[in-house]
């Protein structure tokens, strides 16, 4: 990528200790991938496979995450993250040769768990796949693993080839470790899980071998299996017998395979794995492929179209190809030139791939959050925004999952903050487990009218604001549930909120608002929610003005009003606002206060709510630039708790500078920056847009630490010792947040219920850009020229030659339209 100072790294040697003063990677753009080069990595670093339908992670060390549906429910392979990234985690791939006296040496093209040193290791992170090309010991070998599109299958395409210069023998041996389904149970019950657990072996006429494995209770209906392209010499389904020797030699050295081949064992019980060998005689430059299937299905019956499938090689060049067509088609929604090379890779490849990322997994499942028991789930305010990141790319996926959300919204109007996606059950979070707290959280239910808004403005499919959709209640079996229309659900978010002001006439926060951390006693009131709240009013109005109720316009009007004046009557605080009320009444992110003077959040949203008037709006800005600002990133609030105070509570656990405790927390970064494009500051915007730019970072891996690929959730702030160490990686709402920044604030393209507007706020130094964006049905090629050197404002807009008044481009009928923005 398209760092300024970025050289290709040099391949540096796998393993450790050869490759201090190298980079770890480089960004590969034509291909679409970051090219690791050195499998030691500060931190494990990943990538996702498929959907949360089938996929999961894929680290560049071979381990695999993956699951059906559920990750916590529906689990497959066993990964136990916290582990060394030198340990077997879930799968690897041992490739056996004999060295000049005879003895069997193996190696892993991941480097792990053998602790393999090749002459050349490189590591390739597609879009939803991972290849490695491993050379040394005479053989250059490549794998290559990814879900198929819709399918419930996941192959490892293998491939050796001979360049010794003499024949050699090669095995190759690929292996999975399985969980127990119930991802949490196979870590805290050692009894009932290994005697529910078996894995069988069936080899069919033509030699091909497929394992089965199945929990007890699931053996007629999900049973996992695992097959390959070619028939195995033999096979083991029990790590006892894979690793032999009682286990004592582990997965470094299992002693199994240095006696001989596999046992063919079965698992009746126990620590269940699936292992198959294949032989190979390789004449010198002659290469050999095997191509593996992990998959579940109801039975074995049911998988054998699939397995038939891709146990043809011709199919899984086919299925690796419509992967990447399927992201030709998603990328092609929103594509950008400008002067900037590093904005262009992330919002053209990286970035829209996370928010990808974000819409399938919400929190549920990464490196961070591992997706045991009901801890995570679907988050409702969570995937409220990640759906404003995938709207102009897949909008009716996105409605798919809209639907669900609202599906657990309550009769009353607020909403359950989590849900599970294989069940439909549905909770109240953290907020269950404090007794003293409300057990409610006062912004989910506001989130989802932004979501709906933006569907509605992509596609103009009003009729979805009257589809019947149920409340959620917890007692109630989902037939009795009371349903609402779409507008009806909106409506009770909106009244909610409304009825549930405190003191000031501001919004009680409920057990908390956006910042899950700050958890103050009943009574307690939130700025950020007023203003959302605020945010949530504007687009109802939109979406009532659309459909010509006027009535119900006036009435949030007015409500927009009140909340506006009651923020600006009781929260400015001279040079800032303030960001909360506790239940004393008492101001918090205030400059009277000791620790917490001021939060990010408590700027940036009064100015996208439009609630700040001008003025505030840049004062305010101007102190976050000022207090908050690092050359990392924008802390969310100055200065630190340090140490605990029950009074606030989660905030105050992190050291000063960590998370939410005054840490760089991503996803408020991008709220600054688009309050920056609203005032039109846009050199500021994209100076905060840079600085968390994981690509730039690539420079800083031993700093940074996190994958340069895409946004991690926090980075340390600088009342930190580690200033600069980024965090939780993938699943964070910055991806959604800093992709609309970008696209619709910075470039400044944005739907609307009249067609697409074009309002720019870019840096002054930007003479041209060009933006490709697809919208209802046609191709809009927009290109802006700034010929004054101006950060805002639209002077003239020509849609296909023709004059345009204003600058909203109408919904037109054909295939492409040309448009001409002139800035100054
Ligand atoms: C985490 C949570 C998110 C919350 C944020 C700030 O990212 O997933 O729901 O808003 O932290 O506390």
């Amino acid at each position: 990528m398209a760092v300024k100072k970025q050289v290709k790294a040099k391949t540096a040697k796998a393993g450790t200790g050869k490759t201090e003063g190298r980079k770890y990677g480089y960004f590969d753009d034509a291909n679409r991938e970051y090219v690791l080069c050195n499998s030691a990595t500060p931190i494990k670093w990943c990538n996702y496979v498929g959907t949360l339908n089938f996929g999961g992670i894929v680290d560049t060390t071979g381990g695999t995450v993956l699951c059906k549906g559920d990750p916590a429910l529906n689990r497959i392979t066993k990964y136990i993250s916290q582990m060394p990234n030198s340990d077997f985690k879930g799968s690897t791939i041992y490739i056996r040769i004999k060295d000049e006296k005879g003895f069997y040496k193996l190696l892993s093209p991941f480097v792990v768990p053998t602790c393999t040193i090749w002459d050349n290791w490189e590591c390739r992170i597609g879009l939803s796949y991972t290849k490695w090309i491993a050379e040394g010991y005479g053989l250059r070998v490549k794998v290559t693993v990814f879900v198929p599109t819709n399918s419930s299958t996941l192959i490892q395409d293998i491939s050796v080839e001979n360049i010794s210069g003499k024949s050699m023998e090669v095995d190759v041996i690929p292996v999975y470790e399985f969980s127990h389904f119930d991802a949490l149970k196979q870590l805290t019950n050692a009894d009932w899980v290994p005697q529910t657990m078996t894995v069988e072996a069936h080899r069919e006429r033509s030699g091909h071998v497929i394992q089965e494995q199945y929990a007890f209770m699931k053996k007629k209906y999900a049973v996992n299996y695992f097959t390959a392209s070619m028939p195995a010499q033999s096979f083991e389904c029990d790590r006892k017998a894979f690793l032999g020797f009682n286990e004592i030699t582990g997965w470094i050295s299992p002693y199994t395979l240095y006696k001989g081949d596999l046992t063919n064992s079965t698992a009746l019980r126990g620590d269940n794995i699936a292992s198959q060998m294949f032989k190979f005689k390789l004449a010198n430059k002659k290469s050999a492929r095997v191509a593996t299937q992990l998959g579940q299905e109801k039975n074995i019956a049911a998988a054998m179209p699939a397995i038939k499938k891709y146990r043809d090689l011709k199919n899984v060049d086919k299925a690796f190809a419509d992967l990447a067509a399927f992201w030709d088609n998603y990328l092609a929604a929103l594509q950008v030139k400008t002067p900037d090379a590093s904005f262009n890779s992330m919002v053209n490849i990286h970035n829209p791939r996370q928010c990808h990322t974000t819409k399938n997994w919400s929190r549920y499942l990464s490196l961070y959050q591992l997706g045991f028991g009901s801890d995570r789930g679907i988050g409702y305010r969570d995937s409220s925004q990640d759906l404003l990141g995938v709207m102009s790319h897949m909008p009716e996926e996105a409605r798919l999952l809209v639907e669900n959300l609202l599906s657990v919204q309550k009769e009353e109007g607020n909403a359950m903050h989590q849900y599970f996606p294989s069940t439909m059950e549905a909770n109240e979070g953290d907020s269950r487990e404090e007794e003293d707290r409300p057990k409610y959280y006062g912004d989910d239910h506001l989130w989802i009218v932004l979501t709906v808004a933006s569907y509605l403005k992509e596609t103009g499919n009003m009729k979805f604001l009257d589809k019947q959709i149920p409340f959620y209640h917890k007692k109630k079996e989902l037939k009795a549930r009371e349903k609402g229309s779409v507008l009806e659900h909106l409506k009770r978010s909106l009244a909610f909120t409304w009825k549930d002001r405190g003191k000031h006439g501001i919004p009680h926060l409920g057990f908390a608002d956006w910042n899950d951390t700050v958890n103050l006693p009943t009574g307690s009131e939130s700025l950020f929610n007023a203003s959302l709240f605020a945010k949530a009013l504007l687009e109802m109005i939109d979406i009532c003005e659309a459909i010509g109720d006027k009535k119900l316009v006036q009435q949030y009007k007015n409500w927009y009003a009140e909340i506006g004046n009651r923020v600006n009557k009781t929260a400015w605080d001279g040079k800032w606002y303030i960001r909360w009320f506790d239940e004393k009444g008492k101001a918090l992110g205030s400059n009277k206060n000791k620790v917490n003077k001021i939060d990010s959040l408590g700027q940036s949203w009064p100015v996208i709510s439009g609630i700040a008037p001008p003025e505030r709006a840049k004062t305010a800005l101007n102190s976050v630039n000022k207090l908050l600002n690092t050359k990392n990133g924008i802390k969310l609030s100055w200065p630190g708790y340090n140490g605990f105070d029950p009074h606030v509570g989660g905030v105050s656990t992190y050291p000063p500078g960590a998370k939410e405790n005054g840490g760089i927390f991503l996803h408020a970064n991008p709220w600054i920056m688009i309050a920056e494009t609203i005032v039109g500051n846009g050199n500021r915007a994209f100076q905060y847009y840079n600085q968390i730019n994981p690509a730039a970072k690539n420079e800083n891996i031993d700093e940074f630490e996190s994958e340069p690929y895409c946004y991690p959730q926090n980075i340390l702030g600088n009342e930190h010792k580690q200033f600069g160490l980024g965090r939780n990686a993938w699943l964070s709402g910055t991806s959604s947040w800093t992709y609309q920044a970008a696209t619709q604030y910075i470039l400044g393209v944005k739907a609307t219920f009249k067609g697409l507007s074009i309002n720019p706020c870019v840096p002054k130094a930007w003479k041209e850009f060009y933006i490709a964006r697809k919208f209802r049905g046609a191709l809009y090629e927009i290109i802006v020229k700034n010929p004054k050197g101006v950060s805002k404002g639209v002077k003239s807009v020509k849609v296909d030659g023709r004059e345009l008044v204003g600058n909203v481009v109408p919904v037109l009928a054909g295939k492409r339209h040309v448009v001409e923005v002139v800035m100054g």
